[in-house]
């Protein structure tokens, strides 16, 4: 392809046009980076000269909580009332609250403690410790706010689920746990006679 002159003419000033631009614009980029690794901000706890104390962060103000701390129910934050577990719920458990417990249990739970809760779940099956089963004696006695501390706190080996699991799912996966026992622990007498025809119509 033949170029007339005004097109070559055209190209080259071009060139000379760009380039100091594109130098320019390399050296903003790498001016940029500069500023991207060490922000013009404080991280937490670092020091600063600022303020008197030479902390960047700020002492909580006596006296005040911050939003979202406010943790004055006993029950529902720690399972206990007056440092001791007790054996209710803080709130009414419905289907749905049950229904949510038995999705998070297997979720978090049953990898280890399997969804029959004995302890078998597919984790231990792979070598990892085997927790103790749900359904002896000591565990069926033991009450709900006790399993809400050990799912906020860990125990033993077990660590704690306090991160991923919120307070009142704690509270749906022990109301399900306390389902899974029945499950487990049930009798014929458990089925209202009325309904203990069907249970044979099944088998
Ligand atoms: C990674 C495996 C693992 C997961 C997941 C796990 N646990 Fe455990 N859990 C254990 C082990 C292991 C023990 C026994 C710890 C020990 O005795 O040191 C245990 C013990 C327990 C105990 C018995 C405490 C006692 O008095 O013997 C309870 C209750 C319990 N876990 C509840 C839960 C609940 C509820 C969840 C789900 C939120 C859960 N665990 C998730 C491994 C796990």
């Amino acid at each position: 392809m033949i170029m007339r002159f005004t097109q070559i003419e055209s190209l080259t000033s071009i060139f000379h046009l760009r380039f100091p631009l594109l130098l320019l614009g390399l050296l903003v980029i790498t001016g940029c980076r500069q500023d991207m690794h060490d922000q013009p901000r404080y991280e937490p706890l670092e020091a600063s000269t600022f303020f008197k104390d030479g902390r960047a962060s700020r002492p909580q103000v006596p006296g005040t909580v911050a939003r979202g701390q406010l943790k004055i129910d006993e029950h529902l934050y720690s399972g206990k009332i007056a440092g001791k577990p007790v054996d209710a719920f803080p709130f009414p458990i419905t289907k749905d609250i049950l229904a949510c417990g038995q999705e998070r249990y297997n979720i978090f739970c049953a990898p280890c403690h399997a969804r029959i809760g004995d302890g078998s779940g597919m984790i231990v099956q792979r070598g990892m410790r085997q927790p103790p089963s749900f359904h002896t004696q000591r565990l069926r006695e033991a009450p709900a706010g006790y399993y809400f501390d050990v799912i906020t706190n860990g125990f033993g080996t077990m660590y704690s689920y306090a991160d991923r699991v919120t307070v009142n799912d704690r509270w749906a996966i022990v109301a399900y746990l306390r389902a899974l026992q029945l499950s487990q622990n049930a009798t014929i007498e458990d089925v209202p006679a009325s309904q203990r025809q069907q249970l044979g119509a099944a088998r």
